[in-house]
């Protein structure tokens, strides 16, 4: 029998819980022509919800495009990966692919390779200079207004991880986009990230390119009942019994981070396979089991960190992160000047280590602070 839990992967379907309103909003959204914000942490669940709001879209006839900023490492690969991108959302049939290219791509002129999987995706032989590039772009970013209104259907494109743009000179590319996609009234934009200031300033920043472009969704976690009630029918349909009060237990240990919580019952899952039972005893020794099995990912985070970022990290996981430029947490964490808390802040962010919800700073992996209090302190 197969474990019922999925982490770390983008989960659809019946591995997809609750998000119904959300689900709704964006596609009700989306069909209107309305751009997005997508903003959340990491691992909470944005790629998932984008891609099963795609797959309904499909269904609904729409044609969709999904880039993954991740996977952008220059022009040249933002081209390549774009136009790869819109043109298998239009064809797929390798002939027809390669018409579609030629049409509708002529200043770019890409190469059609052939994937080990089979699908064609595109590759440009010559090197793009940022400078002349600008014409190259407008091609691409064009290139979905163009075949949606060919087509008489209406173009779906996501940009996920949109703040790694800034590693790649942004602000030319966000104005590039703008200029273009202001007028496309055949596609509806959808941009997701997790670096939440990065987004929340692209948008409400007057001097930005992207100044009131769309409306911000921020995502919150799973309502813990609908959660609950997810694992709890994961659980029995596997033939497991819970013991009372153990998912409380569990979304309390996890904080109800839904990538964690997955990751947490997917051991118990398979700890307690035998006998087919979760009690409350059985997760401190499957957490342990976690924390030893992430070890090495967390110990080589935390030898890349300086001293003074390691006392904050500590500081945070102690006492929860709130007033951390106070006197008194300063004084009491022996961390220096203010001026020096704010740079090793802003580095622990810029790293995604810790997020900042209002005024509270906290360590984005939970099991991450759990294993700092249990090694580090
Ligand atoms: N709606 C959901 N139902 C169940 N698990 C979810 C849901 N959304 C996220 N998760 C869990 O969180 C993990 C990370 O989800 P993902 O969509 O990759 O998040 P993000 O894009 O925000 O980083 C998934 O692998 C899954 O374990
Ligand atoms: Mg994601």
């Amino acid at each position: 029998m197969k474990n019922p839990f999925r982490y770390g992967e983008v989960v659809t379907g019946e591995d997809f819980a609750d998000r119904e309103t959300e689900l709704e909003n964006i596609i009700r959204d989306l069909k209107a022509g309305q751009t997005i914000f997508l903003i959340s942490p990491r691992r909470y669940g944005k790629t998932s919800l984008i891609i099963n709001a795609l797959k309904r879209l499909q269904k609904d006839g729409f044609l969709t495009a999904y880039i993954d900023l991740f996977k952008v490492s220059s022009f040249k690969s933002l081209l390549e990966l774009y136009t790869g991108i819109v043109s298998r959302a239009a064809e797929t049939k390798i002939e027809r692919f390669n018409r579609l290219v030629r049409d509708f791509f002529p200043n770019i002129r890409p190469k059609v390779v052939i994937t080990p999987d089979g699908s064609p995706s595109i590759e440009i032989d010559y090197e793009v200079k940022e400078r002349s590039a600008s014409k190259l772009f407008d091609e691409v970013y064009e290139a979905p207004q163009r075949i949606a209104k060919k087509r008489n259907k209406n173009f779906i494109v996501v940009f996920d991880e949109f703040q790694e743009i800034a590693n790649l000179n942004g602000e030319v590319i966000e104005k590039g986009m703008r200029a273009c996609f202001q007028h496309h009234d055949h596609v509806s934009y959808l941009f997701a990230g997790s670096r939440r200031h990065i987004i929340s300033d692209m948008v409400s920043n007057k001097r930005r390119a992207f100044y009131n472009m769309g409306k911000v969704m921020p995502l919150g976690k799973i309502p813990v009942e609908e959660f609950k009630s997810f694992l709890e029918d994961k659980f029995s349909r596997t033939g497991f019994s819970l013991e009372n009060g153990v998912l409380d237990e569990i979304l309390d240990v996890t904080e109800n981070y839904p990538y964690n919580v997955q990751f947490l019952c997917h051991e118990l899952w398979n700890n307690c396979l035998d006998s087919r039972r979760v009690a409350y005893e059985d997760i401190t020794p499957t957490m342990n089991r976690i924390l030893d099995g992430q070890s090495a990912v967390y110990v080589t985070i935390w030898n890349t960190l300086p001293l003074h970022q390691k006392r904050i990290l500590i500081a945070i996981a102690s006492s929860g992160g709130e007033n951390i430029f106070s006197r008194d947490f300063i004084r009491d964490n022996d961390l220096g000047a203010a001026s020096s808390v704010q740079t090793s802040i802003n580095l622990l962010m810029k790293k995604e280590i810790i997020e900042k919800e209002g005024n509270i700073y906290y360590i984005s992996d939970v099991f991450f602070k759990i294993w700092i209090r249990k090694e580090m302190m």
